[in-house]
């Protein structure tokens, strides 16, 4: 049984440089006025209170997407996400959060479709509440895993896939790109994006090494704040089929919001390996 819950996390760094990706991502899509597909793996219950209990425990929004808002950023990418932030929140106040599903239903045309699975059944019930009623989106209760490589190729035949897991599971590290391996035979022009924590024992090695093998374009984006012993002490981002300019334009993000979050203990870095389309 799961028992990771997003509502302590919702808006920390981490959500930060994940969902601002997330933003340029779909702007990508929308250039072509064909429709597009996403489809979200691991998708939290959708709406996050920054009032309740579960934010107010570890106050980690406030170090996050408060200290963003208060920060001002120049970038574009970065205020285009902080548009679509304060879109859910009453004006000059932040009390919610929104998480990766409502932002893409944000972002996401009449014509494209959002397809989000969660485990959870707590989460799933909270997620179908927010979701429900919006005739893009088709909601799922199951192991994404092994629901993904069935719900590929989708009919748009574009798109863009989030694998966003609590690695509660050591071996997550390991089935996020056996999974993908799969995935990729079927679908190899689909955008795939997968978060990942950084932990003072990199035990993102495993992963990054599998993505690696399956020899496709890959950018992997990594924002890291002051040194720490314990706890997150960064948070990585992996784009598999990176679109045209994606690299450039993240990366101006990413040093951006390091410098907003961190001063200058902020860190961004990214590389691309294989050859980008
Ligand atoms: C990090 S949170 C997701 C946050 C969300 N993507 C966002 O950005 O707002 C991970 C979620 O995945 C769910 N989850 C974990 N393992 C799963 C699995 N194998 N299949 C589907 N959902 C899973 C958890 O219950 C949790 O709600």
């Amino acid at each position: 049984m799961l028992s990771y819950q997003h509502g302590y996390h919702a808006g920390g760094f981490a959500d930060l440089h994940k969902h601002a990706a997330l933003c340029l991502l779909i702007a990508h899509l929308k250039q072509k006025t064909t429709p597009f597909c996403m489809i979200d793996c691991h998708a939290g219950r959708g709406l996050y209170d920054l009032t309740g209990e579960q934010a107010r425990r570890t106050g980690e929004w406030q170090a996050g997407i408060a200290q963003l808002v208060k920060a001002e950023p120049a970038n574009d990418v970065l205020r285009h996400y902080l548009d679509v932030v304060t879109a859910f929140n009453p004006r000059d106040s932040l009390t919610a959060y929104p998480g990766s599903p409502s932002i893409a239903a944000r972002l996401m045309s009449e014509q494209d479709r959002l397809v989000l699975i969660e485990a959870h059944p707590a989460e799933h019930e909270a997620l179908r509440r927010v979701l429900r009623h919006d005739p893009r989106t088709h909601i799922h209760k199951r192991n994404s895993f092994e629901a993904l490589p069935g719900l590929v190729p989708p009919d748009e035949r574009r798109g863009l896939v989030l694998i966003d897991p609590s690695y509660e599971l050591k071996t997550e590290y390991q089935t996020v790109p056996r999974v993908l391996a799969k995935v990729l035979r079927r679908w190899p022009s689909g955008i795939f994006t997968i978060w990942y924590p950084l932990l003072p024992d990199n035990r993102h090695q495993p992963l990054l090494a599998g993505l690696q093998t399956l020899a496709k374009p890959l950018l992997v984006a990594e924002l890291t704040g002051p040194a720490r012993d314990q706890g997150l002490r960064g948070t990585g981002l992996a784009v598999i089929n990176p679109p045209w300019q994606f690299p450039e334009t993240f990366g101006k993000a990413g040093a951006e919001l390091g410098r907003c979050l961190f001063g200058a203990k902020g860190k961004h870095v990214q590389r691309v390996t294989g050859q980008t389309p």
